[in-house]
């Protein structure tokens, strides 16, 4: 109890006392809803009593000093999926889409930092936050959870939530690592790609996250990698996660994701999450079993136990248990609804029909439940927000999934739309305009209203959840028929989007203006009237490609729709070339580019300069040519020598100007982000040679191309 000793030194020390079963208590954790549930055996008696029906729960050892561990989900605010905790509300933040879509990893510490006090308050003590694989397919269910396509923003928004959670005095994780970039088989498929491949893209989003996030630990994730699963992985992680990143947190599983004793305490699993959801308890008796007889070394707990202990350590939880208080929920949800505004991305504004500062008298409203809330997406991460009722809640009316034993077991949660309503909001915004608001069921309803309005406004949605993948990327139902008449019959239609991730937008000839809203969680309601009424000047820039139809994909159809509970491979053919950089490759023209996105005013991005060496920096002055203030994002691409080398991001800044002011931002690229990974050198090796470097607005909107010198330079992985 000494905090002038550093965590190692007070870790040991408390090791020193501990017994092997106090030792294997630690790095055994167990569902943390008490009774269990149809998908997890319950935690053991003796421990119901201190179960918060929370995600997961870790035992303390009292004698010692030492607190349980508290687990709940997750990165999108405190989550309560399927409301095991009845009435237990909190701050919806946005979807990591949205916060993705910010690229202001500022403000997202600050999410985090809402994320994590809200975690404290409640006496949690870990957040299973830090979603962050990448967006290899935008049709896959946790897209809106994660933070898209490229490494070096997915990598720079995680671990800036997670730095934002942890200064909360609890633990974060991020996840899943690694490739677990599908839902469909997720615990069944293996993702196929070479190592160099890997390292440059998935692995580097995370290495980046853990150097700028220092989350305390890592779930490992369902899927094989490359045919071994990721939890008894020693590739991943006793050879990049410890030995090459010198992780010093620890690895849990996820829920159910755990097959073996050995193989995964020797592979570099540290405890094993949630046990009852797996086919049998392996980090219990078989461990202990393990030990005695060699196959798992005593060393080999004791640094299990280590790592989970230090990371209590520099994390707080021992000096700071989190005391149950109440939450400065105003506060929280004020930083929501500023990254729900900094993340809404205008995609398209025809004859600046945006911002409605011309005070329409009469506005029709249609669709996407508008009336009630924005939506929000389904699985581990489902809040339950400040406001909610159960007739926020729509019923999933997809397939009951009927348990071995007869048990049934609905989708965790229906479509739960967080309050407060778009509608009230733009009634708020237009307090003298004839507001009407139609449902959208009925399109010759929805026609109707918006042929008598100056301005209709259709909200249309695409609910997204964990365990499954949308089956394609148009939006459901008839809502692109909906669509369609309202802007025949109003030339002043506004669709804003709801979804998880790129939609097809067969309409968009039609529709002169276009907002992606995503998932905007507590504040999306009033975010969304700010930018459609000229309150906020959008900045939102598209943190994934908007393909214009699946079959510029890598894999048009998704892997493993039939392989109905048999393995089957992904095979990554696209490399660490995901997103973007497989468009520009493939010379595919998307619907919309990654980096992309409108506002009200203009700005002028001129006098770049680039420089080499050691690696790349480059400067421009940015200067806003519009009437209103605004942020303009200045994104820096870079292409590497030799053949066929697409260009990557290499980083960005995101400025706030008044009119008329002007700004130079300077930019400095990391060099493994223009870095080949050598896998037999076990390293990053950066090729003397030309460079290429532009600075623009989108991946696709570019200045001239500049070029510099970079020496040869070799990194450790
Ligand atoms: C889920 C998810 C993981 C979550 C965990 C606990 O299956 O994959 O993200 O943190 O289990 O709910």
């Amino acid at each position: 109890m000494n905090p002038s000793l550093d965590p190692d030194a007070r870790a040991a020390l408390l090791e020193a006392q501990m017994t092997q079963d106090e030792k294997l208590r630690l790095v055994l954790g167990f569902f943390g809803v008490k009774g269990g549930s149809i998908f997890s055996r319950g935690a053991p008696p003796e421990y119901q009593a201190e179960l918060r029906n929370t995600a997961g729960f870790i035992p303390g050892i009292p004698r010692l000093g030492i607190p349980s561990l508290v687990e709940s989900d997750a990165g999108l605010g405190i989550a309560n999926s399927a409301n095991t905790r009845p009435g237990d509300e909190a701050t919806a933040l946005p979807s990591g889409l949205a916060m993705a879509a910010t690229w202001n990893p500022d403000l997202i510490f600050q999410g985090g930092a809402a994320l994590g006090a809200e975690a404290r308050d409640r006496g949690y003590s870990v957040v299973l936050a830090g979603a962050m694989n990448l967006a290899r397919d935008p049709r896959g269910g946790r897209t809106f959870e994660y933070a898209g396509e490229d490494p070096l923003l997915a990598g720079t928004i995680a671990g800036a939530e997670v730095a934002g959670v942890q200064s909360a005095h609890v633990i974060s994780t991020v996840k899943h690592f690694a490739l677990n970039d599908q839902e469909t088989g997720r615990r069944e498929l293996s993702a196929e790609i070479g190592e160099a491949e890997a390292r440059e893209s998935d692995l580097l989003a995370f290495e980046i996250a853990i150097e700028r996030g220092a989350p305390g630990a890592v779930m490992c994730a369902y899927n094989r990698y490359n045919g071994v699963y990721s939890c008894e992985n020693p590739f991943l992680l006793n050879e990049v996660l410890k030995r090459d990143w010198k992780y010093p947190g620890w690895v849990l599983s996820d829920w159910g994701a755990v097959h073996s004793t050995v193989e995964s305490a020797n592979s570099g699993l540290d405890q094993e999450s949630a046990s009852g959801f797996d086919r049998q308890l392996y980090f219990a008796a078989p461990l202990a079993q393990a030990l005695a007889d060699g196959s798992v070394a005593p060393a080999r707990l004791d640094d299990m136990v280590h790592r989970i202990l230090r990371t209590m350590f520099v994390r707080g939880l021992v000096d700071n248990p989190p005391t149950p208080r109440l939450s400065d929920i105003a506060g929280h949800l004020a930083t929501a609804q500023l990254e729900a505004e900094d993340g809404i991305v205008l995609l398209r504004n025809e004859g600046a029909l945006l911002p409605l500062t011309s005070h329409p008298r009469s506005i029709a409203v249609i669709g996407g439940h508008a009336d009630i809330g924005v939506l929000s997406g389904g699985g581990s991460s489902q809040v339950m927000p400040i406001g909610h009722s159960l007739a926020n809640e729509f019923p999933v009316g997809g397939p009951v999934i009927v348990l071995p034993g007869g048990a049934r077991a609905m989708p965790l949660s229906g479509h739960v739309f967080d309050p407060y309503s778009p509608l009230v909001a733009i009634e708020t915004a237009a307090p003298e305009a004839h507001i009407i608001y139609a449902n959208g069921e009925d399109i010759a309803v929805a026609v109707s209203a918006a042929k008598n309005a100056d301005v209709a406004i259709v909200f249309a949605l695409q609910w997204m959840t964990e365990g499954s993948d949308v089956p394609n990327l148009s939006l459901p139902g008839t809502q692109n028929a909906l669509i369609a008449a309202v802007a025949a019959a109003n030339p002043r239609t506004i669709v804003v989007l709801e979804t998880g991730g790129p939609v097809l937008m067969p309409w968009l000839a039609n529709v002169p203006a276009v907002v992606e809203a995503w998932y905007a969680g507590n504040g999306g309601g009033d975010a969304t009237a700010n930018v459609l009424f000229g309150e906020v000047n959008p900045s939102g820039r598209l943190p994934i490609t908007f393909p214009a139809s699946e079959d510029q994909l890598p894999r048009p159809v998704l892997p493993g729709l039939d392989a109905h509970g048999a393995w089957f491979d992904v095979d990554y053919v696209e490399g660490a070339d995901v997103g973007y950089r497989w468009f520009e490759k493939k010379n595919l023209v998307p619907l919309f580019p990654f980096g992309f996105g409108l506002s009200y005013g203009s700005f002028r991005i001129d006098g770049a300069q680039a420089s080499g060496g050691a690696t790349i920096a480059v400067s421009a002055n940015v200067t806003n040519d519009g009437s209103v203030e605004g942020k303009e994002t200045v994104e820096a691409y870079a292409v590497p020598p030799g053949p066929d080398e697409p260009a990557r991001l290499i980083g960005w800044s995101k400025i706030d100007l008044a009119p008329g002011e002007t700004h130079r931002v300077s930019i400095t690229a990391d060099p493994r982000l223009v870095a080949q990974f050598e896998v037999d050198r076990d390293r990053w090796h950066i090729a003397k040679g030309d460079y290429g470097v532009r600075v623009g607005t989108s991946s696709q909107s570019l200045g001239d191309m500049m070029h510099v010198t970079l020496d040869e330079q070799v990194l450790p992985p």
